[in-house]
């Protein structure tokens, strides 16, 4: 298979309204470097308008979340078939906020991941440890435990995508060091079940550490929370792929 496109995700979490589409069609009106694949997951309300503001331009539409099931009695959720019927193309599942907010579990992430393939929707997978999990220096048995129970088999670089989102790095403006980020892709990387499944790294990707983050090995991208809002910011990380 051919190499995959870097990827820049942005996970705009539980923001935006129609007014806020003309971001995304800022961001949609330059097209993205060589190499280079974007996504803009908005929250589920505005996933279909979102297709057809990015309609034409190459960018991407994503979920944040899918129900397990195919469909049925389950208020309020979203199934993997609906989320491609508006338009999606990849769904971010396990988000540490799911995890936290939702006690989601790793075998959850499985069942929603199998769903999301059922639908044909790439599954963005996220694992990360937590600080204290980081300071009792567990981060590579963490993920890798995460890593294990959370991607079903048959995990491959066209269906599944690894994000690895330090949960103390989320929306806090810290980071881990470079070399921190280093150890953990390489490791992940060998832990892969298909070397080619892209690696992400989240947690606080700004304009201005984005360039730094891109050019650690194993890299492949970024899932961008707070800085994937704006066009400009948005624009800035993923100019900052393409020359990395
Ligand atoms: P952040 O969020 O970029 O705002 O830290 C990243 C994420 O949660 O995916």
């Amino acid at each position: 298979m051919p190499d995959m496109p870097r990827l820049a995700a942005g996970n705009w979490k539980m923001h935006g309204l129609a007014a806020d589409l003309a971001e995304a069609r800022e961001l949609a009106a330059t097209p993205p470097p060589q190499g280079v694949e974007v996504l803009i997951c908005p929250p589920a309300t505005l996933i279909a308008r979102m297709a057809g503001a990015l309609a034409g331009s190459g960018l991407r539409v994503g979920g944040q979340d899918c129900h397990a099931a195919a469909k049925g009695a389950h208020t309020g959720d979203i199934s993997a078939a609906m989320l491609s019927d508006a338009g999606a193309t990849h769904v971010i599942l396990g988000h540490s906020e799911r995890r936290a907010d939702h006690g989601e579990s790793s075998a959850e992430v499985v069942a929603k991941a199998r769903a999301a393939w059922a639908a044909g929707l790439v599954a963005i997978v996220c694992i990360g440890e937590t600080e204290a999990e980081r300071a009792a220096g567990a981060t590579l048995e963490v993920v890798a435990a995460q890593l294990e129970h959370s991607l079903p088999r048959g995990a491959t670089a066209a269906n599944a995508v690894v994000a690895y989102e330090p949960v103390w790095a989320i929306g806090s403006g810290r980071t881990p060091g470079a070399r921190e980020i280093a150890q953990v892709h390489a490791f992940l990387r060998g832990q892969l079940p298909d070397r080619g499944i892209r690696l992400l790294y989240g947690g606080s990707v700004k304009p201005d550490n984005a360039d730094t983050i891109f050019a650690i090995p194993e890299v492949d991208g970024a899932l961008v929370g707070g800085a994937s809002l704006k066009a400009a910011d948005f624009g800035a990380i993923i100019a900052a792929l393409g020359r990395n």
